[in-house]
């Protein structure tokens, strides 16, 4: 891979999407076996969040200790960010600590963007605003590939506050150009202007999208990116949209439900749901590690000394 950053599947080319996620499939036997790497030893990594998380930075710092990187937490609360300091001053306080990789969350979109135009460092997004989440589109492309092999022509509904979520944004981008057929189904208050111009159907009726899914992966409600109503009661959405047993019927036999994460039982899915069968949750955070691990052995290689 000839790039300095990952800052969002829109950026990425064929190639390079199914070079990470070869590697990342590579990455995840070395999970199963409990081997570690030494790939990474004498570089830094850091975690720069200004948003709350426990899976993405979690298991990017695991993903750069399976490496043999070492690593390097920011926690903005308790940093001089508190005291006025800019992003990019921060960030060149990181180059200055000779930091190799930066992974950044942010409130703003293009935020990521911003840094790794101003710093040294290879920068990786781990969730913008409402823009995008690459590393997990990635983990959720992973998991359903491992499942099913190719997903040329799988159909992946995507259910639930899709206005708010960069999960969203990053999948459709990422399914599409894994040939899957994706639908993102809301209440037309939930669904974002435009969504349809990314290649994928929109359809507001859950019952009518979910018919002979391969994957439903059901949003959480974004209440905390929410200045108004959008839905008028918690219980009308879930009733209309929550991922239930019943519904789940409708999907084709060999069917997987994902979820990013955080969930909240009974508002999109069902704790049934969540914990069945035909989950896939626990699975896409452990290959939430190797993705993480594929794209910091991949950018890594690119920049710096010899590994
Ligand atoms: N899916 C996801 O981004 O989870 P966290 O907010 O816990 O990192």
């Amino acid at each position: 891979m000839k790039r300095k950053d990952i800052l969002g599947i829109k950026d990425l080319s064929k190639s390079e999407v199914n070079e990470i996620l070869s590697t990342a499939n590579a990455m995840r036997e070395t999970i199963d076996r409990n081997e570690r790497s030494t790939v990474l030893r004498g570089r830094t990594v850091a975690t720069l969040f200004y948003e709350n998380s426990t899976r993405t930075r979690n298991s990017f710092e695991s993903a750069a200790k399976n490496l043999g990187a070492t690593t390097m937490s920011i926690s903005v609360a308790a940093s001089s960010v508190q005291k006025g300091e800019s992003l990019v001053d921060t960030g060149k306080t990181l180059d200055a600590l000779k930091t190799d990789v930066i992974i950044i969350r942010h409130s703003v979109a293009g935020s990521p963007r911003l840094l790794a135009e101003n710093v040294k460092a290879s920068v990786i997004n781990a969730g913008d605003g409402m823009n995008e989440h690459p590393s997990q589109a990635f983990l959720d492309a992973l998991t359903a590939q491992r499942k099913f092999g190719s997903l040329a022509g799988k159909k992946i509904v995507i259910v639930g506050d899709v206005k708010h979520s960069r999960v969203a944004r990053s999948d459709v981008l990422l399914f599409g150009m894994l040939g899957a057929n994706v639908t993102v189904c809301a209440p037309y208050t939930l669904l974002p202007q435009g969504i349809d111009s990314m290649g994928c159907d929109v359809d507001s009726d859950f019952d009518r999208a979910i018919e002979g899914a391969d994957i439903v992966l059901p949003l959480r409600l974004q209440l905390e990116r929410m200045d108004q109503a959008f839905f008028s009661s918690r219980e009308e959405y879930s009733y209309y949209y929550g991922v239930t047993q019943k519904r789940l019927a409708a999907c084709a036999d060999d069917y997987i439900v994902m979820h990013p994460g955080p969930i909240n039982r009974d508002a999109e899915i069902t704790g049934e749901v969540a914990d069945g069968d035909h989950s896939v949750i626990e699975e896409q955070v452990t290959n939430g590690v190797a993705v993480r691990m594929a794209m910091l052995q991949l950018l890594t290689a690119n920049v710096g000394g010899e590994l």
